[in-house]
């Protein structure tokens, strides 16, 4: 069921701090920030030979990387994403195994406008799961 790693999120604090030491100090490619209102986040793309790295701000008052990072305010690693070739099929292979989709259950428009889920951190090991249509 799953594809190539799409990307690895991070949490950050503070966006153009993290953009620049991506930047500057590690000598990556990075993009402009982009807002997703939808999601609660700002998002900056760190583009790499073999895949990306997502920097998340926190966008708006409820946006779930704010909690996330009041328990890890230097920042950390926030998900994984995982392509797949079919995410409704996905999804309800998934769901009859017993894993949690996050949400409505419905895919949403990703940060690359393709179809995402996300799935229950507890149902894989401490870790939050995203799953991106290719
Ligand atoms: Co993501």
């Amino acid at each position: 069921m799953l594809g190539r790693v799409n990307h690895v999120a991070i949490a950050v604090a503070d966006l153009a701090a993290a953009t620049a030491a991506y930047r500057d100090t590690l000598g990556a490619a990075v993009s402009q920030p982009q807002a997703l209102p939808e999601h609660g986040v700002t998002v900056v793309f760190v583009e790499l030979p073999n895949t990306k790295v997502e920097l998340l701000q926190p966008l708006g008052d409820t946006s779930p990387i704010a909690a996330f990072l009041e328990k890890n305010p230097s920042g950390g690693m926030h998900h994984i994403c995982y392509e797949v070739d079919d995410i409704i099929l996905a999804r309800d292979r998934l769901v009859e195994a017993g894993a949690r989709v996050l949400g409505d259950g419905q895919p949403k428009a990703g940060a690359h406008g393709k179809p995402v889920l996300f799935l229950h951190p507890k149902d894989f090991f401490g870790t939050l799961i995203e799953l991106e249509q290719a």
